[in-house]
C-alpha cells in the first residue's frame, strides 16, 4: 500500500494531505516520502498465513470502560498468534488513528511488554479506527474498524 511515511520516525500518514509537520515527532512535511510497500495486508484475509496473524493488529472496542462517562476502551494486540517480543524481533510502535487522523503512539519496549496497547476515547467517539503497528523486521501492518 503506497503512502506518505516520515523518515524520522517512521510514521505513516493516512490523510489525503501531508500535514505542515509530523503529529508524532514534530518533523517538518520535508521529512514525510512516498513509500510503495509503506503498508503491508494479509494477501487473503480469510486465510492468513503465519506470519500474517502475527503481525495484522486485532482491535477490540470495550464499551464498557469505567474511566470516564461513556469511554472507549480501544485495545489493539499483535497479533492472532503472539508476535515476539525479543531484543531482536519485536513490535516497536503502535498507531492509533481516528478518520484517517493520528490519535496516539505507544513506544513498545521488547523485554517487560507483551505486543498489545490501548487507548481511552472520550464518550462519543465514532468513525473509523485505524490502527498500524511496526515491526522492526517484518515492517508495518493495518487494520481498521468501526466505531
Ligand atoms: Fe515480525
Amino acid at each position: 500500500m503506497k503512502k506518505y511515511v516520515c523518515q524520522v520516525c517512521g510514521h505513516v500518514n493516512l490523510l489525503n494531505e501531508l500535514p505542515d509537520k509530523c503529529p508524532v515527532c514534530g518533523a517538518p512535511r520535508k521529512s514525510f516520502s512516498e513509500k510503495e510497500d509503506a503498508l503491508k495486508l494479509p494477501a487473503d484475509p480469510g486465510n492468513m498465513t503465519e506470519l500474517e496473524k502475527k503481525h495484522v493488529p486485532l482491535i477490540t472496542v470495550n464499551r464498557s470502560c469505567s474511566l470516564a462517562e461513556g469511554c472507549l476502551d480501544v485495545h489493539a494486540r499483535m497479533g492472532e498468534i503472539v508476535h515476539p517480543m525479543l531484543p531482536e524481533h519485536y513490535i516497536t510502535f503502535v498507531d492509533f488513528y481516528l478518520d484517517d487522523k493520528f490519535l496516539a503512539r505507544l513506544h513498545l519496549t521488547p523485554e517487560k511488554l507483551n505486543p498489545a496497547g490501548c487507548i481511552h476515547m472520550k464518550a462519543g467517539g465514532s468513525g473509523k479506527l485505524t490502527v498500524i503497528e511496526s515491526c522492526n523486521i517484518h515492517g508495518k501492518w493495518i487494520s481498521e474498524t468501526a466505531l
